[in-house]
């Protein structure tokens, strides 16, 4: 079996918000189906699938951040969605691409969508995790 891309490492990524450290890890899931469908060769048939998969399930796991900072009134939650809706961009420009048959899935796409979850987990969704506990949030 070829090597993963990501990895989920609880030492380096773990929010310790159930329900977020499960999503984040189906997103590491599926950042690696891709990089499995470049190493077979296979990506120009399968990205476009994953990578609807992908957006789909990323704007399925901002909106669950979103609710709960709604919910318990969370004090950096407009920069945070700025920076969720950013992200969403990213991923619907490689989407089109894919669609459009134009995306070459190679190294500096997996290690832009690596950087893309793992700087935005570290970066924003570790800010949250003293104000989500607070508040019980599993
Ligand atoms: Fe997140
Ligand atoms: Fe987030």
């Amino acid at each position: 079996m070829a090597a993963l891309l990501m990895e989920w490492n609880p030492a380096t990524l773990a929010t310790g918000i159930n329900s977020v450290d499960q999503q984040h890890q189906k997103l590491i899931d599926l950042i690696n189906r891709l990089h499995a469908a470049m190493l077979k060769g296979r990506s120009r048939d399968e990205a476009p699938a994953i990578l609807n998969d992908l957006a789909d399930y990323t704007v399925m796991h901002f909106k669950h951040e979103e609710d709960i900072f709604d919910r318990i009134g969370y004090a950096d939650s407009v920069a945070h969605k700025k920076q969720h809706a950013d992200l969403v961009a990213q991923v619907a420009d490689l989407q089109d691409d894919a669609k459009a048959g134009k995306l070459a899935v190679g190294m500096e796409t997996m290690e832009f969508l690596k950087s893309w979850l793992t700087d935005h987990i570290q970066g924003a969704d570790f800010k949250y995790i003293d104000a989500m506990k607070a508040h019980n949030i599993a």
